[in-house]
């Protein structure tokens, strides 16, 4: 080993040779590519699996709970596993141009994914509903952004048939490799775990997540890597809750706007999924999103968008009926600074404004003795 190498192994436990590729050379022989593929990465995947040690005491009875905080991926959600395998597999069979209708974070990646790989990129997005820092990103990247007036279930059937008709590639969760991507977040918490969870809690829009997920866990399971399989827990607000309810929702509502989906593409697999695992679906108000959402920012470090704390509200709302000593991962798909107006109306912390810049005033405000 080069001397430079060497003195870097003292500093690091890990190899020093051990950058993470991206998901699709880490996982390449789980996934639908070929050496003609071109690979279109930012490195995404490989997100922390963090212990939420207050909320696991909460619950108490041994429970362990972690979160897969996929809000750590380049573009800040989970959707850049999906979309770097999207992108790859349109570019090998040269496409030009994708589009996308979008909550924001399928936008976010499909324009940051899609013009690193020389292609244009149309989103259809609900005027109005989406995250001010998905837009400024979708903007950033380079989109063209089509802001119609309309929900996302109408963006989305709208960007269906254009795909048929015209020369663009759909990736939203229809297109099969973004859940082929998508399911290397199973991998990584059994890879990090050792085992599946007893649970996992998930947030429910489209509903291709959850299909991914499942994917990917019986995958392994398959093939021998884990010896169990988990109990699929999904959530959707209670506003736009249709697999809860089992019906469309025609004007579906919820501040977490990402999941503000009435009709989900992925209906008929999300429910084989809820079989296939003995899993639950719930909804879960405006109001607990909110809690559980303050409840991982102040207590955990964790700042999530308002859609990812539904995993963990649905897993508050359920804490009772957890076993003894069972491994819970909640799924945090996107990243709070995604969303500051939430955080902003929302929040509980203290919060003094107009303040003179005076040590004396100050310390007065902060009720703290001179020592
Ligand atoms: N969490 C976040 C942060 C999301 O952005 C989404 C979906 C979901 C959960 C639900 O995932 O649809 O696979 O069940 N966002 C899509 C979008 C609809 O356009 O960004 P799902």
């Amino acid at each position: 080993m080069p001397l430079i190498k060497k003195l870097r192994a003292t500093f690091f436990n890990n190899s020093p040779n051990k950058e993470w590729p991206g998901l699709i050379e880490a996982y390449r022989s789980k996934l639908p590519v070929s050496k003609k593929t071109p690979i279109i990465t930012l490195k995404e995947g490989n997100t922390p699996l963090i212990e939420l040690k207050n909320i696991s005491n909460q619950i108490g009875r041994g429970v362990k709970v972690f979160a897969k905080y996929d809000g750590l991926n380049p573009t800040g959600s989970f959707k850049d596993r999906g979309m770097t395998m999207a992108i790859s597999k349109a570019k090998e069979k040269g496409c030009e141009a994708v589009i996308c209708a979008s909550t924001g974070n399928t936008s976010a990646a499909a324009a940051a994914y899609a013009k690193k790989g020389g292609m244009r990129c149309f989103v259809l997005i609900p005027e109005g509903y989406v995250a001010q820092g998905k837009l400024a990103q979708a903007l950033v990247y380079g989109a063209e952004v089509l802001s119609i007036k309309g929900n996302f279930d109408i963006a989305l059937e709208i960007v269906q048939k254009m795909a048929n008709d015209y020369p663009l590639t759909l990736v939203n969760s229809v297109n099969p490799y973004r859940l082929e991507g998508q399911k290397t977040a199973a991998f990584e918490i059994i890879d990090a775990l050792g085992e599946a969870p007893d649970w996992l809690c998930i947030p429910m829009g489209n509903a291709g997540n959850i299909t991914a997920y499942w994917m990917g866990f019986k995958e392994y399971y398959k093939a021998g890597i884990s010896k169990n399989l988990p109990k699929m827990m999904g959530f959707q607000a209670k506003g736009s809750a249709p697999l809860v309810y089992k019906k469309t929702i025609e004007k579906p509502e919820t501040i977490a706007t990402a999941i503000r989906i009435g009709n989900p593409v992925n209906r008929e697999k999300a429910i084989k999924v809820k079989q296939e695992s003995n899993g639950q679906f719930e909804a879960v108000t405006d109001s607990e999103i909110i809690n559980a959402y303050q409840l991982l920012g102040s207590e955990e470090g964790i700042f999530c968008e308002p859609a990812s704390a539904a995993s963990v509200a649905g897993l508050l709302k359920n804490s009772k009926k957890v076993p003894e000593n069972t491994k819970i991962v909640c799924v945090l798909t996107g990243n709070g600074l995604k969303d500051p107006d939430c955080a902003i109306n929302n929040h509980k912390a203290t919060f003094h404004k107009g303040l003179e810049p005076d040590l004396r005033e100050l310390t007065k405000v902060m009720k703290i003795k001179q020592i």
